[in-house]
């Protein structure tokens, strides 16, 4: 977990990046990042400004120093700002981007995963696509992260129907405002699959309270920075 200092840094090093990842979402990758040991890469898909991957990168700097893939079209503007962002932030030489449509460049990346965080095409068909050439990458006992996890476009339908449905995953955690992490494994419990189903209702919950045109105050009021972060650590 990230130390006071080292959240610090994080929101210093992001702050002014423009993205949509939120504070508890920057830090759930940063922890999970420092958490990896080096039986496998770290892969984001869609990095746009560098966000994220400045989150991850911060993490893999904290701990085992595990290589950071940032996949992205990478048109040249946006790359010209996500390069410079990243090297501003002190943590370019871990990160090796690769430009391109993610659906195709699963095989570049030779080693196998220990991180996977999907962010990029909205699109369901491209989502579905990104899973299912991504997630087989991942070591038994790797980490998938997955954005817009409360977007019924794209992250949504898998989220809710293969992660945390599945016999594969476990440990599942909301991460306000749409993140959902999640381990993989050869085969979970019956508890685990409890857990997940926990998740799914807050997840659902957390997703319809967003909606509403006058939020509850648990989610907009002053107590909302602390119920965000008690729902991150569930
Ligand atoms: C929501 S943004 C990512 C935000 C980023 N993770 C952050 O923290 O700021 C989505 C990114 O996905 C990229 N993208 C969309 N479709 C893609 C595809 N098929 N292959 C690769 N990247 C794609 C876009 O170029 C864009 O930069």
């Amino acid at each position: 977990m990230a130390t006071g200092a080292e959240r610090e840094r994080l929101a210093a090093a992001i702050g002014r990046i423009k993205g949509w990842l939120s504070d508890e979402e920057a830090e759930a990758l940063f922890d999970r990042a420092k958490a990896c040991t080096g039986r496998g890469a770290i892969v984001e898909i869609g990095s746009y400004r560098g966000r994220a991957t400045i989150a991850l990168a911060l993490g893999s700097q904290a701990g085992s120093r595990v290589p950071v893939y940032a996949v992205d079209l990478h048109h040249e503007e946006q790359f010209r700002r996500f390069d410079r962002n990243v090297t501003r932030a002190g943590v370019g030489e871990l990160i090796t981007p690769l430009a391109g449509r993610s659906q195709e460049l699963a095989d570049e990346v030779r080693e196998p995963l220990e991180l996977l965080f999907i962010d990029g095409a909205q699109d369901a068909d491209e989502f579905r696509e990104d899973f299912e050439r991504w997630v087989p990458k991942l070591v038994d006992g790797g980490w998938l992260a997955v954005q817009d996890a409360t977007d019924s476009q794209g992250a949504r339908p898998v989220a809710d129907t293969i992660v945390l449905r599945s016999r594969h995953f476990r440990r599942a955690r909301f991460v306000p405002d749409s993140m959902l992490v999640a381990q993989k494994v050869a085969g979970n419990t019956s508890l685990d699959r409890l857990r997940n189903a926990w998740v799914l209702a807050v997840k659902s919950i957390y997703a319809g309270a967003a909606k509403l045109e006058e939020p509850p105050e648990w989610l907009s009021g002053r107590f909302a920075r602390g119920a965000r972060r008690v729902l991150a650590r569930l």
